[in-house]
């Protein structure tokens, strides 16, 4: 097991940064998702871990290896794909068998460890057989197997349940974290997937247009995003964003959104008496609006419903505020229908305020 480091690691592909200087620090034994949106440089970043692409600039540690000219090879890494990529010819226990063998591993010792690997991903059943004698899920355990098997430093993935279907994911998602978390290997999880990210990840890197945008626990992306992209990116459905200005009444500062002058807690005022006129962002999420229930702390808007979206466990509502269509999302079923006047109330303690630039100010 390993702690991996990368240094200001950019890779260029002509024209294209796919990566553009990364940083990043995972611990020894911890599970770090990549978590951004398509063409972001996720399995770029992953490839250059793995030694399959060389960087441009920067440097990849290993620990205190400096491992960014070393060939795969010499990383003991393993990576799992999206495609399964188990050779159709062999047969399971082959296949899990294929990197020992080329390691050149005692016959006894193959045995000791495919069962051990065939064990842990429940598919001893299924040795015997040919992948075409598969379902997607049980080859992409196979997958999984022959990717511990060798007992890898560090195990990277990349998009490995996005083939499988939407119940066979849910399972397989804490599958694979209990699995890493008893195996304990350094692990790197690439997905575009944010409940994926947020259910799985020890610590989650979003990503943007080859850049992280923020490392933190899921915790800390979701309640304290570091800026507009990560606000939107995580959370669904996304944060609401509104153009307001920082004003003054009555000795408090209140964002001015045009149709509503919002409060902000009182502790905040400082981070924003400076910005006094300025142009700023304010963020609620869906589930922090709430309706016909106020609370402490919360400032009421008037609005009228123009869209319903029932999901069973939630209802969706879009309000007209003042011309901006608001999205709260509450839990159950509720009848409301389109057209109706509803006064919502904003929590203010989950308020986010961002400068325009995008980076967050709380
Ligand atoms: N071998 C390559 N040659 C040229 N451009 C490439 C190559 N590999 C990746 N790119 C480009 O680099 C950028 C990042 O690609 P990458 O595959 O890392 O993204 P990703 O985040 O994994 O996306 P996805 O979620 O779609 O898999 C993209 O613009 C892509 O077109
Ligand atoms: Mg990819």
């Amino acid at each position: 097991m390993v702690d991996v480091h990368l240094r200001s690691v950019t890779k260029h592909f002509g024209k294209v940064t796919a990566v553009d200087h990364i940083s990043l620090d995972v611990e020894d034994g911890e599970f770090i998702v990549l978590l951004g949106p398509s063409g972001c440089g996720k399995t770029t970043t992953l490839r250059l871990i793995a030694g399959l692409e060389k960087p441009d600039e920067g440097r990849i540690f290993f620990g205190e290896r400096d491992v960014t000219l070393l060939p795969p090879r010499q990383r003991n890494v393993s990576m799992v794909f999206q495609s399964y990529a188990v050779w159709p010819h062999m047969k399971v226990f082959d296949n899990i068998a294929f990197p020992l063998r080329i390691k050149k591993f005692p016959e006894e010792e193959i045995r000791r460890r495919v069962k051990w690997a065939a064990e842990l991903l429940q598919i001893e059943e299924l040795l015997d057989r040919y992948p075409a004698q598969l379902s997607g899920g049980q080859r992409q355990r196979v997958a999984v197997a022959r990717a511990i098997v060798v007992e890898p430093d560090v195990l990277l993935m990349d998009e490995p349940l996005s083939n499988l279907d939407a119940l066979l994911r849910v399972r397989m998602r804490s599958e694979l974290k209990k699995l890493q978390r008893k195996i304990g290997v350094t692990t790197i999880y690439v997905t575009h997937d944010q409940v994926e990210a947020m259910t799985m990840g020890d610590r989650i890197a979003v990503m943007n247009k080859g850049r992280i945008m923020q490392i933190g626990s899921p915790e800390e992306v979701y309640n304290k995003p570091a800026n507009i992209f990560v606000a939107g990116f995580i959370g669904s459905p996304q944060m609401n964003f509104i153009d307001a200005r920082v004003a003054k009444r009555d000795n408090s500062i209140v964002l001015d959104t045009g149709f509503a002058e919002i409060p902000v807690p009182k502790e905040n005022d400082k981070l924003l008496e400076s910005l006094l006129g300025s142009k700023i962002v304010v963020g609620i999420r869906p589930e922090h609006i709430y309706v016909a229930r106020r609370e402490k702390n919360t400032f009421p808007l008037k609005g009228r419903i123009d869209f319903v979206e029932m999901l069973g466990s939630d209802t969706i509502l879009h309000v007209d505020v003042g011309g901006k269509i608001l999205v709260v999302k509450l839990s159950g079923g509720h009848a409301f229908s389109v057209g109706q006047e509803v006064t919502l109330y904003i929590d203010l303690s989950r308020l986010h305020v961002f400068h325009e630039s995008g980076e967050a100010i709380f």
